[in-house]
């Protein structure tokens, strides 16, 4: 029931003003140009001037005094005085940048994801915000789609644990305290599976798959109490989700009790149109409303036909009204009635914005995120290395004045070294490889040829991957292999450091360097972070959420694959599945890392309880137990990874799902043993008749330090033997 007020409030709305509710512009209509960063084609909409004074919503418009000035004109202006709520994309850190979510999936730290969510928030609050569109929990599988950035990963159930933390880091316990704001998780459904990783392409997924792998971490977020759902701009077998009543009504609201507002992504009721499940506008809003789209963003058709719709008896008005008191409920949730500016101050935004608390914690963050790939005993760099040589686009050149680069930060951790630098240009054509740039190559490589080593910081730009920079091709360009083929000339040790916003494929070029970090891209404080990996002030700990694929080719690529009839034996057999060309596992797995630190595994124990398929999910059926050793002289972090497998069951199982994970950091000589508890709800899956169960029978409990390398047990679990 809502509260009475909002009750009368909708009774007292015209239908212009309830529209004008369900309709999101950015804030140039509102006739103020705060920064913006629009991301959508720029249709030419038919906004009405007198709907402006009724618009609900904002996005991406930010800054305390811009938003404050549109929201003073909408309190004297509107005839009935409703906030306008504010929303935006604050994705990886709003001033102080944080490490890009996939380089936060591998940190295995929800801990530091929910922090950076909350300085994220107190941050992007100050300036007039009052809700972001983030978590993006899209499961991603498939490198050539831009935006696995976004996603913490390939499984499902870390990014489940990584978006509760999310959503509980910008909302706290509850968003309207000061420094929080709401959160929308997104996209609703399956996003991130489009066809061939082309942005935007169709999805068809079977059920069992969307139910386990796809939709498990948005309701992870609905069980979080996330505020605000945001609907996908593909379609889910046939269907685009905004005009998808399956996926919004039955699942999202029905099945997992959602109450908040439903927005669209941008433009995604026109694009219905475009899809062909709408012959016009008229039908787009139609079909939105009646599937459960509360908030149309960037795109004006239902403010321009549900008149029409309820005069020709093709709409409901009880179906605006529920969404109008959703929407205005929000708001009231975010305490804007009472103060509809909320957070928003210019003194605190100057105190706030990148303050020295913050870009600390961004560094505690960035350090947990990189993955050390391979180390052929040349990291970390040790006191003997006098003379440093420094190549590659991400040396130097990519930071803003602000953000401190690899060059100027490993000047600062070896004062006495010498650092020489070759090839260092930002990325652009020259880098891209559209020009010839032998001669540069080896005049770089003559000018390092006398360094102790060569740190080559190679990678993908900005502009290279996030929303529609789909690939086809994932290898470094041309010019950077080259760069590396001619570093490794020099004889000298070559550390590569690959900066990119997705898995890439570095086989063609692995042999070039004796070490490998995978840097991401790690937001204001990446150059200390990584400077101090490479000089071991930092242990290195993060593992890989996405696997790094042999080539293009293997795509899609992911531990958690099913098992086939014919599987590898480790035999040479011909008639199997597999590639004659490539092996079918990734060239680095889910979950691998390595750290400066050698860990050692006792052989593990587990505990079976006594269990008659009569306890409720949560109960715990089995125990797993382990003891990690750190067998090294250096502090390091280990994660270690539970997996598990069921053996036989109604439908083909995965070989493997993580189902548990503990990062320990052990002192040199230190163990510890590691228990993870198994419910019968990890040991579910969806049948055939369309549930989850949990049936008794045979499973492999692993452990192990990555999805490649773990110890087995098999045990019998909810059977009296
Ligand atoms: C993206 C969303 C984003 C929205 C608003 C869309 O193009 O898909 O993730 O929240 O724009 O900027």
């Amino acid at each position: 029931m809502a509260k009475k007020f909002i009750e009368d409030l909708v009774k007292e709305m015209t239908l212009e003003e309830k529209l004008g509710q369900m309709t999101q512009l950015s804030p140039e209509f509102l006739g103020i140009d705060p920064t913006m960063d629009l991301t959508g084609p720029m249709n030419e909409f038919n906004v009405q001037p007198q709907w402006l004074d009724k618009i609900g919503s904002t996005l991406n418009g930010y800054g305390a005094r811009q938003l404050r000035a549109i929201q003073e004109k909408n309190m004297k202006e509107s005839r009935l005085h409703i906030p306008i709520l504010f929303m935006g994309d604050v994705v990886f850190g709003y001033r102080t940048g944080f490490p890009i979510p996939l380089a936060m999936g591998c940190s295995f730290n929800p801990d530091n994801y929910e922090k950076a969510s909350h300085i994220a928030a107190k941050e992007s609050a100050a300036s007039g915000l009052h809700l972001t569109f983030a978590p993006m929990t899209d499961l991603v599988r498939d490198p050539r789609w831009g935006r696995v950035m976004e996603s913490t990963g390939e499984d499902a159930w870390l990014n489940c644990q990584m978006t509760k933390a999310a959503v509980h880091g910008f909302q706290g316990d509850d968003f309207k305290e000061k420094g929080r704001i709401a959160a929308c998780v997104k996209h609703f459904a399956g996003y991130g599976a489009p066809w061939g990783g082309r942005d935007y392409n169709m999805v068809d997924i079977s059920e069992g798959v969307l139910r386990e792998y796809y939709l498990p971490a948005y309701k992870a977020a609905v069980d979080a109490h996330v505020a605000m759902v945001m609907t996908s701009f593909n379609p889910v077998n046939r269907i685009p989700s905004s005009a998808n009543q399956w996926l919004l009504r039955d699942i999202l609201r029905k099945e997992w009790g959602f109450e908040g507002p439903v927005i669209s992504d941008y433009a995604s009721v026109d694009e219905t149109i475009s899809h062909g499940v709408a012959r016009d506008g008229a039908e787009a809003a139609q079909k939105c409303i009646q599937a459960g789209v509360d908030i149309e963003m960037m795109s004006t058709n239902y403010l321009s036909y549900v008149s029409q719709l309820l005069e020709e008896g093709r709409l409901d008005i009880s179906l605006i009204d529920e969404a109008v008191t959703r929407i205005l409920e929000l708001k009231d949730a975010l305490g804007l009635f009472e103060n509809p500016y909320k957070d928003a101050s210019e003194e605190d935004e100057a105190a706030l914005h990148r303050c020295s608390q913050h870009l600390q914690a961004a560094y505690d963050i960035a350090v947990g995120c990189p993955v050390l790939l391979k180390n052929q005993g040349v990291l970390p760099l040790g006191p003997e290395v006098k003379t440093i040589g420094l190549a590659g686009p991400f040396a130097g050149c990519e930071k803003t004045e602000a953000d401190e680069s690899l060059y100027l930060s490993l000047k600062r951790r070896l004062p006495y070294a010498n650092i020489i630098t070759a090839m260092t240009e930002p990325l652009g054509s020259l880098q891209r490889g559209i020009k010839d740039v032998e001669d540069q190559v080896q005049a770089a490589a003559e000018a390092l040829k006398d360094c102790d080593v060569i740190i080559a910081a190679v990678g993908e730009c900005g502009e290279d991957f996030g929303e529609a920079a789909s690939k086809t091709c994932l290898r470094l360009s041309p010019n950077q292999e080259r760069l590396l083929w001619a570093l490794k000339q020099t004889g000298r040790p070559v550390v590569m450091i690959v900066h990119s916003g997705r898995p890439m494929e570095i086989y063609p070029v692995m042999d070039c360097a004796d070490g490998i970090i995978q840097g991401w891209h790690l937001g204001c404080e990446e150059g200390i972070a990584l400077a101090d990996i490479l000089t071991g002030k930092v242990n290195p700990s993060g593992r890989l959420t996405m696997s790094i694929p042999y080539n293009v080719g293997q795509i899609p690529v992911h531990y958690n694959a099913f098992n086939t009839g014919r599987p590898t034996q480790g035999k040479d057999e011909r008639y199997i599945s597999r590639y004659l060309d490539c092996p079918n596992e990734a060239l680095f797995a889910f979950g691998y890392g390595l750290t400066y630190s050698r860990f050692e595994y006792s052989a593990f124990e587990t505990q079976v309880l006594e269990c008659e398929g009569c306890c409720p999910d949560e109960t715990v059926v089995a125990r797993a137990g382990i003891t990690v050793k750190n067998v090294s002289d250096r502090t390091g972090t280990e994660v270690v990874q539970l997996y598990i497998r069921d053996i036989a069951a109604q439908v083909v199982r995965p070989v493997k799902e993580l189902r548990g994970f503990n990062r320990v950091e052990l002192a040199p000589g230190e163990f510890r043993t590691i228990t993870f508890d198994i419910t019968r709800e990890m040991l579910a899956y969806w049948n055939n008749d369309g549930e989850f169960v949990f049936e008794p029978g045979e499973f492999d409990l692993m452990i192990g330090s990555s999805s490649a390398d773990v110890e087995t047990a098999r045990v019998t679990i909810g059977q009296s033997r």
